[in-house]
């Protein structure tokens, strides 16, 4: 079933098996089990994030920066390379090539800020 579009549900549907895999994962689980309490409400935040990034509905009002700022800590840029290596996965799986491809392009860039923002400290 390779099949979902670049809808709110494909999204949706995309979001829930990403996070099922994270959540399983043996180097992201733990961090991940850790930090999130409500997963019905994470699910729902990250569905409305990618709805807001991919269809620009403004769904997602929030801040993801010092969300992961928190748990700068525990994140490292193997992490990431993980993270976007299942969100390829996954997404190879659910969704057409097209929206597949488009969806792995707009996280690599998203990851790649989030990490100059992690990683690098300016003037250091
Ligand atoms: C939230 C971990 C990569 C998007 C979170 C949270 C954790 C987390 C633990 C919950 C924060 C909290 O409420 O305490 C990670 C790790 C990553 C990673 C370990 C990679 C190593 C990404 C990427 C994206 C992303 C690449 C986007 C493409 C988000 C968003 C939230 C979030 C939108 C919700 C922020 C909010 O509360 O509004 N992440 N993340 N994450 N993450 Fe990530």
């Amino acid at each position: 079933m390779a099949g979902l579009e670049l809808t709110d549900d494909g999204l949706e549907a995309l979001v829930n098996a990403f996070y099922a895999r994270v959540r399983a994962d043996a180097d992201l689980g733990p961090i991940f089990n850790e930090a999130i309490d409500d997963w019905p409400e994470h699910l729902e935040k990250l569905s409305a994030f990618w709805s807001s990034v991919m269809r620009t509905t403004g769904r997602y009002k929030g801040q993801p920066l010092p969300a992961h700022m928190k748990h700068k800590s525990h994140i490292t840029p193997a992490l990431f390379e993980r993270w976007l290596a299942l969100w390829g996965e996954t997404s190879d799986a659910l969704m057409t090539p097209e929206a597949a491809a488009a969806v792995q392009t707009k996280a690599a860039r998203i990851a790649e800020s989030l990490q100059l923002a992690l990683f690098f400290q300016l003037g250091e």
